[in-house]
């Protein structure tokens, strides 16, 4: 272990994504063709998780996969990622989550999920996991495992001092009450904004009102990753853009976790939000140009040539 670095617990998503490239999304009662079809590991809490600690974080995660081949697969890839993932539940008589994911010729996706095993991430199970928040300096989350168990660890980890960082995707109709008091960070996209303050998050001046209603709303700092226009954030004094590095997208899925986990990453080692910001931008530009989720997310070294580029 090293010492210096704060320490990340995700708590979160496992999923088998199954990928179909074609040229444009199917339009409702329609047929198209597809390019390929490709089953590889996802689910947010895995790419977060993994995105962390392919950057040398010290992460550990919690989840729960079905106990079948797909949920042991999940668990080893994302122990090949560094992630201690001991903690991952196999539940017996539970399919393991699955993704189906369409991406198109422009490197755009749309998801749907299926949570299966992901349903069993409990509050008995955060109770049973208490020494995990315990140990942790840092909570990730997301919304792909039952809200009233992201609800419970993010106040159990304010009672125990910890930094909270929430990424409020897939974005519900509403957060559970009380929930983003209970956030250092919160981190959506433009849509998932938009949803969550109903103000259209087009344009600068827009991103800029819906997140400060979104603070108003009770997080401290907001954070909107923007796609090819980087990131914005608002805290209690500071706000501003982050420019992203420009490349040419291939497959954009897992992006928003590379950003979410690499700047996890970068708090953990002590860079302050700014930096931290950069430090994401510049991850989540490379695995943008990489196919599939866990497998898109980059190394130590390519992120910080990426960083330098911006
Ligand atoms: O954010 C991308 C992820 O969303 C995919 O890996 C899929 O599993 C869904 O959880």
């Amino acid at each position: 272990e090293d010492f210096m670095k704060k320490k990340i617990l995700v708590i979160g998503s496992l999923n088998m994504d199954q990928s179909i490239r074609l040229e444009r999304m199917p339009l409702v009662g329609e047929t198209v063709m597809g390019r390929d079809i490709t089953y590889q590991a996802g689910g947010k809490g895995a790419n977060q998780a993994c995105a962390a600690g392919r950057l040398q974080a010290q992460v550990r995660m919690m989840g729960c996969v079905g106990a079948d081949s797909f949920g042991r697969t999940l668990r080893n890839q994302v122990e090949g990622c560094g992630v201690d993932g001991s903690g991952i539940r196999l539940i017996e008589g539970c399919a393991t989550g699955m993704a189906v994911i369409y991406v198109d010729g422009n490197g755009d996706n749309s998801i749907v999920v299926i949570p299966g095993a992901n349903g069993e991430c409990s509050r008995e199970y955060l109770q049973q996991m208490d020494e995990w928040l315990c140990w942790c300096d840092y909570l990730l989350m997301q919304m792909e495992i039952p809200h009233e168990t992201v609800l419970c660890a993010a106040g159990r980890a304010k009672e125990l001092g910890k930094t909270v960082i929430l990424n409020p995707a897939p974005v519900p109709d509403s957060l559970p009450e009380g929930l983003l008091a209970l956030t250092d960070y919160v981190t959506p996209n433009e849509t998932e904004l938009e949803k969550l303050t109903g103000i259209p998050a087009s344009g600068r001046e827009n991103v800029r009102l819906a997140a400060e209603k979104l603070r108003e709303m009770g997080a401290e700092n907001v954070i909107v990753t923007l796609g090819e226009d980087g990131a914005y954030w608002l805290g209690q004094q500071k706000e501003g853009f982050f420019p992203s590095r420009k490349v040419e997208a291939v497959d954009t899925t897992a992006a928003g976790d590379c950003f979410n986990g690499a700047f996890a990453a970068a708090l953990a080692e002590g860079m302050d939000t700014e930096e931290a910001i950069r430090f994401a931008n510049g991850a989540a530009s490379i695995a943008v140009t990489r196919k599939g989720a866990l497998d898109s997310l980059p190394d130590r070294r390519e992120t910080e040539v990426a960083v330098r580029e911006i």
